[in-house]
């Protein structure tokens, strides 16, 4: 049997003219080739409801780039993104509700993956194994140990990863991350990150039900434990519930730990990580992930810090969420949006010159999404290298992992242990429900 019989073929995609016995042209993708300017690549989506969605929709921006497959577990969602293709010219893509069938793929030379954070770990290790090239999402995934095996799975197999912190591609963050390092704020004590949002409050309770018509739900949670479903744990709100998500610490968190790493130059675990928190606010909510949560990193010769009140917009200097870098000349302040120098000291003891609010172009992710197709094609280096996100998730889940456990945590990066609490080391890594198997690499 080929693949492509596989495939799955609703109605709506029927009517929509997705015929599975249609070839798109052939790949000229072979692993480890870097291909040439008038090379098409062929990109496969997984998990197309919504970032995912946003990833490919940028990814098609760029030249000669063809979506081969749409892969969700969700017939809905499937027949919503096909039916965006149906009156464009040329091939349109093939749908699937198994990841699998798109890893076998030889023609398809690049996966995006954009499931929620537990279904990150098996499709980007394996498709490492079969030679794609991988743009998979942030969190890089749902807990420290499968962070570390897709980090062999990249390296053993010498994979293109690019992981969705597209800060990393913003032209404001970069000018911003270089003038912290050029030292003008002075000696920096603290890197702060902040993050409230209204969605970290989780949603009001809601029975368990039937899933929805054409979800295979089975294969959503994958290797999460059974469970019932419940409209509040699936898709876009199952970022509060521990065994997909790992709350507004490792949604947003991430992202913000990043800048603080990049520029702080980080390349290690922290000394120790603690954190303090609770469901304060909204305890008649649905969520597991606290609503407040402190996390303090101890780093050489400064501190690290994250705050977040799940429920509430507002928050220092007027930005709901953002990174501050506080040095003895000034203090360097900076979101999505703009960055900001607050110097120190008044008059004529002022310690360094005002300066206007440096603004962002918002093309952060359009860019993100051109290194990551011309890496492929031109062999440029990636922007958010999968080093990157394995470093911001290592540091979010420790944050955690602290929180959970109640204890001081100090993580071994050698020998990938927590040395510090039993407790907390058994939560590095999940247990993966049968079918599905923890990867070894
Ligand atoms: N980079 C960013 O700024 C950013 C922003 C939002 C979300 N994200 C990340 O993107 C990812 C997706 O988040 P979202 O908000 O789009 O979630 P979502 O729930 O809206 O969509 C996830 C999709 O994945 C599908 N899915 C689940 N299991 C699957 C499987 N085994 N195979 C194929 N499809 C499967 C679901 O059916 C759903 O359609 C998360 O990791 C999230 O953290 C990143």
């Amino acid at each position: 049997m080929t693949h492509r019989r596989t495939f799955i073929k609703t109605t709506a995609a029927a009517a929509a003219g997705i015929g599975m016995s249609s070839p798109l042209s052939a790949s000229v993708f072979s692993p480890g080739k870097v291909l040439g300017a008038n090379d098409r690549i062929q990109v496969a989506l997984i998990g197309a409801r919504s970032m995912g969605w946003g990833d490919l929709m940028d990814i098609l921006k760029q030249d000669n780039v063809e979506c081969h497959t749409l892969c969700d577990v969700d017939s809905q969602v499937l027949e919503e993104k096909v039916a965006h293709f149906a009156n464009q010219d040329g091939p349109k893509p093939n749908i699937t509700k198994d990841y699998r069938l798109v890893l076998e793929n030889k023609d398809i030379d690049a996966v995006i993956i954009g499931t929620p954070d537990h279904w990150h770990c098996l499709p980007t290790v394996e498709a490492c194994e079969a030679g794609k090239h991988v743009y998979v999402e942030k969190p890089l995934a749902n807990s420290v140990g499968e962070i570390n095996v897709m980090l062999d799975a990249a390296r053993k197999n010498k994979s293109l990863v690019q992981v969705g912190q597209q800060q990393r591609s913003g032209a404001h963050w970069k000018t911003a991350i270089e003038f912290v390092k050029s030292g003008k704020l002075g000696t920096i004590r603290q890197v702060k990150f902040w993050g409230n949002f209204n969605y970290g409050a989780g949603n009001m309770p809601v029975p368990d039900s039937d899933p929805p018509k054409g979800v295979d739900y089975d294969r959503w949670l994958g290797p999460a434990p059974k469970r019932p479903f419940n409209k509040n744990r699936f898709h876009g709100s199952w970022r509060m519930f521990r065994d997909y998500g790992g709350g507004l610490l490792s949604d947003w968190g991430v992202h913000l730990i990043d800048m603080g790493l990049w520029a702080m130059d980080v390349k290690k675990a922290p000394i120790s990580v603690q954190a303090l928190g609770g469901n304060f606010a909204n305890q008649d909510r649905a969520l597991e992930m606290p609503d407040t949560l402190s996390v303090l990193w101890e780093m050489e010769g400064y501190n690290m810090l994250w705050e977040h009140n799940g429920g509430i917009e507002r928050g220092p200097y007027d930005q709901g969420y953002g990174v501050k870098f506080i040095g003895s000349n000034g203090t360097l302040v900076a979101d999505r949006a703009k960055w900001r120098v607050f110097p120190e000291g008044r008059g004529k003891e002022i310690r360094m010159e005002p300066m206007e609010a440096q603004p962002s172009d918002h093309m952060s992710h359009l860019n993100h999404c051109e290194n990551f197709i011309r890496a492929i094609r031109y062999g440029d280096s990636l922007n958010a290298e999968i080093e990157y996100g394995h470093r911001s998730a290592l540091y979010a889940h420790l944050g955690n992992i602290a929180y959970w456990a109640r204890d001081r945590v100090v993580y071994e990066e050698k020998k990938r242990q927590i040395t510090s609490s039993e407790k907390a080391n058994d939560l590095l890594t999940p247990a993966y429900r049968a079918p599905w198997k923890f990867p070894k690499v």
